[in-house]
């Protein structure tokens, strides 16, 4: 079943067509012009069939503004004997194929089938290369105390519902990981899961990187763009620091999760989205809310199933599979065997604090990869990376919560400044270092610096 157009200005033609097609389960509309069609058609269509002669805009200029338009539908034109030299014209210009009139039922049922089904693969090319554009975490789950038992029972029981999932953890905890693994369980498994990090563009450019746009419908929008609610349909979408939506998109955003519809930019045709959405954040939203800063009814659309994912320092049983996993797939990746960690070694993992968390683990891990000389990783050659002075105070263990919430923010921002200070002020060097996007960093250092002009006596 498609959804067919047909144009064509001779009325028994058209009619007898379409019967055909309907004959055939495709949902047809038809326009007795090209003109017609362009001003009046407010759908989207799988195929359009057009006569290549008609008075006015001929099938030719018709394709060619469709193009124009930004609409990739494949276009099948129909022509009599002596016009086919403008089908072949038409051709180069982006027709899928022509059809000599008279034909029979069977014909031109074949080639909307292939023509169809060319569209299709169009379309599911394009979400290929959006997911391809993502690299995508591996999705295994490594974990074995109690806090990520907990996680992978959740995941299990959300993973078939429809409903959003919030997940909240610190930068690094492996909250990607964690929607990955929900849309793996999940019913959609086989459909597309994109990711949109939402602090990593201005508001006007998440709009159209979420909803889509339409060729001019603001300077430099040159052609049609599908956005994310669009490509991932029947898929997952997951929104990365959704705290940083501004305030007026949070409101389109609670519409497409409670009605299932959403506009492109610069389009008044309403589309229908079917899409699983997933968000994570690093923020207390509860504060946010408090503060106007996020919108309360859609903190609660959100907030249905919070997923939290504790540091890594209070879950100090998973540091040990979590070494021993990324050192096994360094040296997979390097295709040699892997290194032995010494119990110094992994003595010396459990006793760190882990302000940038398992990503932090995972850098370390490769990192005595690389350097490690002989077969073995031992303790001595992780200490200089691990910096003293950014552990747990002395007579304070690693496993026991931290008693005050500000330690953590105060030991992220030294190592902030320590790493800036290790690359020369350099941003992206010290973004990378990290592990945080160069976006993430301003942010984090200009909160920095309105904090200390606020505390700056006279202020
Ligand atoms: N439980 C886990 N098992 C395997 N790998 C993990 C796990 N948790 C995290 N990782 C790895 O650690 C890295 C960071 O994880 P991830 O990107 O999911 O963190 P995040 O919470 O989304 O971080 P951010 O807030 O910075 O986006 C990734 O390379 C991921 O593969
Ligand atoms: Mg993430």
């Amino acid at each position: 079943m498609a959804r067919v157009c047909v144009v064509d200005d001779n009325d028994m033609m058209r009619d007898s067509l379409a019967a055909t097609l309907a004959a055939a389960q495709h949902e047809v509309t038809t326009f007795p012009s090209a003109q017609d069609m362009l001003s009046a058609a407010t759908e989207s269509f799988d195929l359009v069939i057009t006569d290549l002669k008609m008075p006015r805009m001929d099938g030719v200029a018709f394709l060619q503004k469709l193009r124009q338009n930004g609409v990739e539908t494949p276009v099948i034109l129909m022509t009599a004997y002596g016009t086919i030299h403008s089908a072949v014209q038409a051709m180069r210009l982006g027709a899928f194929d022509y059809i000599t009139k008279p034909f029979d039922g069977p014909a031109i049922e074949a080639l909307v089938d292939r023509a169809v089904a060319h569209g299709r693969l169009q379309r599911e090319n394009e979400v290929l290369k959006a997911e391809l554009s993502e690299k995508p975490a591996p999705s295994q789950l490594i974990g074995i105390s109690e806090a990520m038992a907990e996680i992978s029972k959740r995941i299990a029981q959300v993973a078939n519902s429809q409903v959003t999932v919030l997940i909240v953890g610190e930068s690094g905890t492996g909250k990607e990981v964690i929607a990955r693994a929900i849309h793996a369980a999940s019913g959609r498994r086989e459909k597309p899961m994109l990711a949109v990090n939402c602090a990593a563009l201005s508001r006007g450019l998440l709009e159209s990187e979420l909803f889509g746009h339409e060729k001019g419908a603001f300077t430099g929008a040159d052609r049609l763009r599908r956005g994310r609610f669009e490509l991932a349909d029947d898929g997952t979408l997951l929104l990365d620091e959704i705290s940083e939506m501004d305030l007026n998109l949070q409101a389109k955003l609670l519409r497409v999760l409670q009605e299932k519809t959403f506009e492109r930019v610069g389009s008044s045709i309403t589309r229908r989205a079917n899409v699983r959405v997933i968000v994570t954040t690093n923020r207390d939203l509860k504060v946010w809310v408090a503060q106007r800063r996020f919108r309360a009814d859609l903190y609660y659309r959100l907030n249905v199933v919070p997923i939290t994912v504790p540091p890594l320092r209070q879950r100090v049983a998973d540091i040990e599979p979590l070494a021993e996993y990324f050192n096994f797939q360094v040296a997979q990746r390097e295709g040699r065997s892997a290194k032995r960690l010494e119990e110094s070694a992994l003595e010396a993992l459990r006793r760190y604090s882990w302000p940038g968390n398992v990503r932090e683990l995972q850098n370390i891990v490769e990192r005595a990869n690389v350097l490690a000389e002989g077969p073995v990783i031992r303790g001595s050659s992780l200490s200089p990376w691990l910096d003293g002075s950014l552990a747990p105070e002395a007579g304070e263990t690693a496993a026991a919560p931290l008693a005050d919430g500000r330690l953590m923010e105060e030991m992220e921002k030294r190592l902030i400044y320590q790493t800036l200070d290790r690359f020369g002020g350099h941003r992206a060097r010290t973004a990378r270092a990290l592990g945080i996007g160069i976006r993430t960093l301003g942010m984090k250092l200009k909160n920095y610096r309105q904090v200390e002009l606020a505390m700056m006596p006279g202020a």
